[in-house]
């Protein structure tokens, strides 16, 4: 079985790119789990009820999030009743929940979301709390996967590391530019540092170039906004499951923006 990834989705070009490019990716790969990360998907700053729903409507069966889940003050009203959304497991005291349960035909998968404390605010370990969840998961089903939200490369190594043979994957978000890095570790779970981001293709980080190079070169504070306009890009993996096991087999990563345009159908 196959699990699509798609990264952090920035903003409405984000949400743009998403709506034109899942269908195609989905009769592509075939994917029987297809998971976003839509942390910034609401104008880069967390999520909305309408955007929430829209990804689903667009063929997501999961939505994950990151440190930027509660920027959007509308979450608080919605994210207990949403059954598909994972903020970070390991908040000390949130609404929501970490981990997820999707049921696909004969198909059941954990998605667990955590986040790093390195160079970011902090939470309880999200170590232990990976211990805790996976226990909980493997209870229902072998096929585990985990959205680490962290910035420092040697955390999500860490985690990957720490949870091979016990989860399906282990991929990386929040720091928007891809690695190269996919691999399946020895005992079975796949890895990817960072699966990049996905919006705005010309910008820093999804944001606006302009206030960001501004604030570098004079040290002075500046607004930062998602552009509305402007090349797009889309990043995600393609992770393929023994559906039994849970054990990984491959990685691919996707990169789809004009200089790797996407196949033609
Ligand atoms: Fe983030």
């Amino acid at each position: 079985m196959n699990i699509l990834f798609v990264g952090d989705i920035v903003g409405s070009m984000g949400r743009d790119m998403v709506k034109e490019y899942l269908p195609k990716l989905k009769s592509h790969y075939r994917p029987q789990v297809t998971i976003v990360n839509g942390e910034n998907s609401a104008a880069g700053r967390g999520i909305t009820e309408s955007i929430y729903k829209q990804l689903l409507e667009t063929g997501a069966n999961a939505v994950t999030l990151g440190n930027h889940a509660w920027d959007n003050k509308g979450i608080f009203d919605f994210i207990d009743t949403a059954k598909y959304l994972t903020r970070p497991a390991n908040f000390p005291d949130a609404p929501g929940t970490g981990l997820v349960f999707l049921r696909i035909n004969d198909i059941e998968a954990a998605v667990i979301n955590l986040q790093g404390r390195t160079f970011m605010p902090p939470l309880d370990c999200p170590f232990k709390k990976a211990e805790e969840l996976v226990e909980a998961a493997k209870a229902r089903t072998n096929i585990i996967f985990v959205d680490f939200h962290a910035e420092a490369t040697s955390e999500k190594q860490a985690m990957g590391w720490f949870l091979d043979g016990k989860v399906s994957a282990v991929i990386g978000t929040h720091t928007h530019v891809q690695t190269a890095d996919e691999r399946v570790l020895p005992e079975g779970t796949a890895y990817l540092t960072d699966v990049g981001m996905t919006g705005p293709y010309d910008e820093i980080l999804g944001m606006d170039k302009n206030p960001v190079l501004h604030r570098f070169l004079t040290s002075l504070p500046a607004r930062f906004e998602v552009p509305k306009s402007g090349r797009t890009q889309l990043s995600a993996c393609l992770i393929q499951v023994d559906k039994e096991t849970g054990r990984a087999k491959s990685i691919e990563r996707i990169m789809i923006n004009d200089d790797r345009p996407f196949f033609k159908d």
